[in-house]
């Protein structure tokens, strides 16, 4: 069976947005600086203003990067889900089940043009939905060969820099003046996450999210449940003239988007030379980003409208896609639709994991 969810015309979203609950952080985990995973939140970084006049190029050689050729499921957020259900003993309640970038693609599609695939399958009354790997890797290898003046690893490279800048492993108090200075000469390492866990809602549909968050401003509250003063960490070319101010606005439904979903409420952007060096920091209050747009002679986006089109469209997936087997959302890019397809009949792929399906038949 095949059906298809239209984009366009976006202006039947517009309007006021439907109710958003506030999104609860109910479990973490993180990766550790080999990306192994652990419960718990013992890769939290603490944010604090990093200097400026940094060269972000700086310690390119000795970069640990991530190798995200391998594809890593849901398997972490189904471990730590498993983890929070065996504490409580009763299952999550959310409709959807997905990493934050997922959400996010899905809520900036009525003004982006990027296309995209995931897997979805419905189990135990939850629609589990993950990446498409394979789709990302081909598009990511069919991509127009970068030709500017600097590499694009280097250019990837400076927005794990400027975390690396910014953050501190412990709060401030417990750490030294000579740690803080020597942040610049920092190895980064971008295997080392963490990763919170939320259930939020948009509209009718209750979500649990999965998704990384940079920093901490102070320090979590004691109540779980309570807002977090989370930090969500970005760098962008300093703003000369209306090109960049125009790409700029548009960065910043992504920004807004990602920080949302999560209920991220500060983002702070270091500004960069063409050249990558840090020559500023502006601070953002989430909230603030929908509005600041709006105001804006001619608006790309309409923070309201991504609300309702995610709205409708989780209400329409979860009445497409209601018995078993494995389902693919895909967009083309620039299509106006989305379509939704069965691509297994049977099973859940590897969406879920046996660790998980072990624990829930106990359940
Ligand atoms: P910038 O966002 O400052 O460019 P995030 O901001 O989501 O925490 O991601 C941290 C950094 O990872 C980004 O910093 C960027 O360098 C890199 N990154 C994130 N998503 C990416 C993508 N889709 N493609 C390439 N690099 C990406
Ligand atoms: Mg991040
Ligand atoms: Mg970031």
């Amino acid at each position: 069976m095949a059906a298809a969810f239209p984009i366009q015309p976006v202006a039947r979203f517009a309007g006021k947005s439907e109710l958003v609950k506030r999104p609860k952080e109910f479990a973490c985990f993180s990766y550790d600086e080999d990306h192994k995973f652990h419960l718990g939140a013992q890769s939290l970084k603490w944010y604090y203003t990093p200097d400026l006049n940094v060269d972000l190029s700086k310690g390119f050689e000795s970069f640990v990067k991530h190798d995200d050729s391998v594809d890593e499921h849901l398997d972490s957020l189904l471990t730590t889900i498993a983890d929070y259900e065996q504490k409580t003993s009763k299952p999550i309640d959310a409709h959807i089940v997905t990493w934050r970038g997922m959400m996010t693609k899905i809520m900036a599609a009525p003004f982006d043009d990027d296309g995209f695939e995931m897997n979805a399958t419905l189990y135990r009354g939850s629609i589990f939905i993950e990446e498409n790997h394979a789709y990302k890797q081909e598009s990511r290898a069919n991509e127009r060969p970068w030709n500017g003046p600097i590499p694009q690893e280097v250019m990837q490279y400076w927005g794990y820099k400027f975390e690396t800048l910014s953050t501190l492993p412990r709060p401030w108090g417990e750490t030294s003046r000579e740690f803080i200075e020597s942040r610049p000469d920092h190895v980064v390492n971008n295997k080392e996450q963490y990763c919170s866990v939320v259930r939020t809602g948009i509209g009718k549909t209750i979500l649990c999210i999965g998704g990384e968050v940079d920093a901490i401003w102070d320090d979590k509250p004691r109540t779980q449940g309570d807002p977090i003063n989370w930090v969500e960490l970005k760098t962008s070319a300093v703003i000369q003239n209306d090109r960049q101010a125009n790409n700029f606005e548009r960065k910043l439904m992504k920004f807004w988007i990602q920080s949302f979903l999560l209920g991220v409420p500060k983002i702070i952007v270091g500004f960069r030379t063409q050249d990558g060096l840090l020559v500023g920091i502006k601070e953002f209050r989430t909230m603030d980003i929908p509005l600041m747009v709006k105001g804006n002679g001619r608006p790309k986006w309409d923070g309201d409208t991504c609300v309702n089109f995610a709205s409708g469209f989780l209400e329409w997936l979860r009445q497409t896609i209601t018995d078993e087997g494995v389902w693919r959302i895909k967009r083309r890019p620039r299509s106006a639709e989305i379509e939704v397809f069965k691509v297994e009949e049977v099973g859940h792929g590897h969406i879920i994991t046996d660790e998980f399906m072990n624990w829930r038949i106990k359940l």
